[in-house]
């Protein structure tokens, strides 16, 4: 059953897809499809030079911006990185920290993803830390043992108060972009496990306040199971965030559940 203090959130993590004028495109016709949308946050992820224009774009509109990564400093000689001013300035909200393919191609370990967690924070962005464990891990019985390690390197030294605020995306790396999902029950048991790490960190109240996204293939039509997990409140999206049906179709079956309980009470 869902938890009421908690909005879900569904983001769309497009990666390095979409050109400017193709993203211009894709948020005309999504805010469009999904403008009666009210029980559930949405949040774009574009790459960063669609961020600026974009954002004019969505004034007004229930769709908000994040990135999909950045450096930790708020400027200085850093060739080729972004602030958490600069894409604060752009429009974004959030910022996607931590993602397996910046730890897997770009060598990110949860030292650096710390780092940028508490720049992030201090900026008034959220973060959407991703965690997960690879399928060699799942398959030797350590999913705990890594998602642990990975949550507690990358939150370290937060106040719990900033801890709050934070999203983790349980993302198991073996279902990103394969089709092949982990179950709901899978996400969920992780889902508890992270919950219940999170009161070290944020205290029992604030860990209760954490909002908890599964990613990994989640499409249309396995949406509605993962929504219906206590512990989980909504997606990070990959390949289905870059057509407007299916990331529509998505969000809509968000909402839809999120409705269905509110009635039940
Ligand atoms: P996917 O990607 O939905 O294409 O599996 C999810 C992600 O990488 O965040």
């Amino acid at each position: 059953m869902l938890q009421y203090s908690r909005q879900p959130l569904v983001a769309g993590n497009w990666k390095m897809n979409k050109t400017v004028s193709q993203a211009h495109t894709f948020v005309n016709s999504l805010k469009e499809a999904v403008a009666e949308v009210k029980n559930a946050e949405i949040v774009i992820c574009p790459p960063y030079t669609a961020l600026f224009s974009l954002n004019q774009v969505l004034k007004g509109s229930n769709i908000f911006l994040g990135a999909q990564n950045m450096y930790y400093y708020e400027k200085g000689a850093f060739t080729g990185e972004i602030s958490p001013l600069m894409l604060q300035e752009a429009g974004c909200r959030y910022v996607i920290l931590g993602h397996s393919e910046r730890r897997i191609y770009f060598g990110e370990e949860d030292t650096l993803v710390n780092l940028k967690a508490k720049a992030a924070l201090r900026t008034g962005l959220t973060p959407i830390i991703c965690v997960g464990e690879q399928l060699a891990d799942r398959e030797a019985g350590k999913t705990e043992e890594v998602v642990q390690k990975q949550l507690i390197g990358s939150l370290v030294g937060l106040e719990p108060e900033l801890c709050q605020m934070v999203v983790i995306a349980y993302e198991p790396v073996w279902a990103i972009g394969t089709g092949q999902n982990a179950t709901a029950i899978e996400a969920q048991e992780v889902g508890n496990f992270i919950r219940k790490l999170l009161v070290n960190n944020a205290g029992k109240k604030g860990a209760e306040k954490i909002r908890l996204l599964y990613g990994g293939s989640i499409k249309p039509d396995n949406m509605a199971d993962f929504i219906k997990q206590p512990d989980i409140d909504g997606a990070l999206v990959g390949g289905a965030s870059l057509e407007v049906t299916d990331f529509s179709l998505i969000i809509k079956t968000v909402q839809e559940v999120e409705s269905k309980c509110q009635q039940l009470f």
